[in-house]
């Protein structure tokens, strides 16, 4: 048995399950995750390099970002089939032609609303005129590459001798994968597996194309009714890390590979992922959407390993199979261990990071070393996680307008509390005196003060990295303005320190936004 993959000796191609990721795609969909062009890049290397069979990477037409985004991923990826995503309109699949160009093995995936909800509300058009635009779509996909997936979007509130007709036209018109999904997360377990028999069993022409899986997970049944489908017989499953996706999201990556590969003995398929990788890959998602892994999240939550009851303790140190079903290391998990302190130097810092998954450049490094010195100074004891938190922040405001110089506080019972706060904007130091309803209050209105705007502020949220009272705060802090939202995250000793640096961060991603649509805006000096 490889230990990485799924595959044993006995599983053939025909059990082999395809992942399909969309972390890039769908789940940048999910407001507040947006990411950056190199962050993109960054999560697709990993998913290259971990095995992911396709990456969707974007949707070319909705923005130059999209188009450029997938269009490198394209250029750059190394074993992965690159997928764009375009509706059922030419200038969609074209543009979607256009930008998974450079790859070695290109997807087009193209849709539409096949329910009547969609057909009616979404596109005022009957059903023989989304027969023909299936028709069309595919056909001009077809044309650029041979490798085209057709979802029937709400596929599960779709009547169903409507979708085996949908899905007869897309075949017949060149489609090699159908997909199914789930859109609004709606089916069950049973049904769902019900819904891949029957359309196996009556479309013409199903034995000679791969279905795929695609659920949304707003009954928490993405992942069940994910595999119900692989049991049914489909062979792609659509998900991404973390779950991310629109609303409650999408299947997770990394509970669907380790169900697969841990429950081969009622589900006989495997997948190409290499599972130590899926650690990584849930940190990495966390750290560019900063958007935080729930603590008991299957796998890759902080407490997927801990034992915390007498009875469980016991029983692991005398056989870790008594309240475990796979290993830690399977995941990529190693054990939290007390790296360095104040005395470490350059090298054993290089180690920890390489160790840790993290490449930096000369600079960064250097940056990142200062930080962690000053880091040591402060807290006597210095974890893999505290490194994690410290390299994040840097990787994340490397090319920051905006940063926290300084920050001194006056909190407590007798008020107003008071935030002096000095930021480098543009390379000029500006300080400026708050006073509010609290310090993160006092903290906050001196930023606007400093760089006035309009944002919401919808989620302002405190964790802590590690445990005592020495801990580092994480500060999630989520922005809102002309109804985009961006996240932002900071980390530090003191509470207030994280905040301003996670509010900043947000208030950078905003006015990156910003100088995109309108380059001489805010801030240009
Ligand atoms: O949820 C959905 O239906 C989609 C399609 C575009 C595949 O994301
Ligand atoms: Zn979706």
């Amino acid at each position: 048995m490889d230990s990485h993959q799924n595959k044993s000796a006995d599983h053939s191609e025909k059990d082999r399950v395809v992942i399909f990721d969309t972390t890039l795609r769908d789940g940048e969909q999910c407001p507040g995750a947006t990411m950056t062009y190199s962050e993109k890049l960054e999560v697709a290397e990993l998913l290259d390099e971990m095995g992911v069979d396709i990456i969707e990477g974007g949707f070319p037409i909705a923005s130059q970002g999209d188009f450029e985004s997938v269009q490198e991923i394209s250029r750059r990826a190394k074993n992965s089939v690159i997928c764009g995503l375009a509706r059922a309109q030419m200038p969609d699949i074209d543009r979607c032609a256009e930008a998974i160009k450079p790859a070695k093995r290109g997807r087009i995936h193209t849709f539409i609303g096949t329910s009547p909800l969609h057909r009616q509300y979404q596109m005022g058009i009957d059903q023989a005129e989304v027969l023909t635009r299936v028709q069309a779509s595919v056909t001009r996909a077809s044309g650029y590459t041979d490798d085209v997936e057709w979802s029937a979007m709400d596929a599960t509130r779709t009547e169903p001798d409507f979708l085996c007709q949908c899905i007869e036209t897309a075949i017949k018109a060149g489609a090699t994968t159908i997909n199914i999904p789930d859109t609004v997360g709606y089916a069950t377990p049973d049904e769902f597996a019900g819904l891949i028999r029957m359309i196996l069993e009556r479309v013409p022409g199903a034995d000679s194309v791969v279905f795929s899986t695609h659920c949304h997970n707003d009954l928490g049944l993405a992942v069940a009714n994910s595999l119900s489908g692989v049991i049914a017989g489909a062979r792609q499953v659509e998900c991404a890390i973390n779950g991310l996706g629109e609303r409650a999201g999408n299947a997770a990556l990394e509970e669907i590979v380790m169900a697969i590969k841990t429950r081969s003995d009622v589900m006989p398929f495997w997948t190409g992922i290499d599972s130590t990788m899926l650690t990584r890959a849930s940190k990495l998602i966390s750290r560019v959407t900063a958007f935080p892994v729930q603590y008991n999240k299957a796998i890759v939550g902080r407490n997927a390993f801990a034992h915390e009851s007498g009875i469980h303790q016991d029983g692991i140190l005398k056989n870790a199979q008594t309240f475990e079903i796979m290993t830690p290391e399977s995941v990529g998990l190693k054990e939290s261990s007390l790296v360095m302190g104040k005395h470490s130097g350059r090298h054993a810092f290089r180690e920890k990071l390489k160790e840790l998954g993290y490449e930096l450049g000369d600079n960064a490094f250097e940056d990142a070393f200062v930080s962690f010195k000053a880091l040591a100074d402060r807290k006597k004891h210095v974890y893999d996680e505290d490194i994690e938190a410290l390299v994040d922040q840097e990787i994340a405001s490397a090319h920051d307008r905006i940063k926290v110089v300084a920050l001194t506080v006056i909190a407590g019972t007798g008020g107003p509390q008071k935030a002096t706060l000095t930021l480098d904007i543009n390379g000029k130091q500006q300080t400026h005196e708050s006073t509010g309803d609290g310090p993160v209050d006092a903290t906050f209105r001196a930023i606007k003060a400093l760089v006035p705007h309009e944002a919401r502020l919808p989620l302002y949220q405190v964790s802590a990295v590690t445990e005592g009272t020495d801990a580092q705060a994480e500060v999630t802090v989520r922005l809102e303005a002309d109804g985009k939202t961006v996240t932002g995250r900071g980390s530090d000793t003191d509470t207030m320190v994280a905040s301003a640096r996670a509010y900043v961060s947000a208030l950078n991603k905003l006015l990156a936004r910003e100088a995109r649509r309108k380059p001489e805006s805010m801030l240009a000096s």
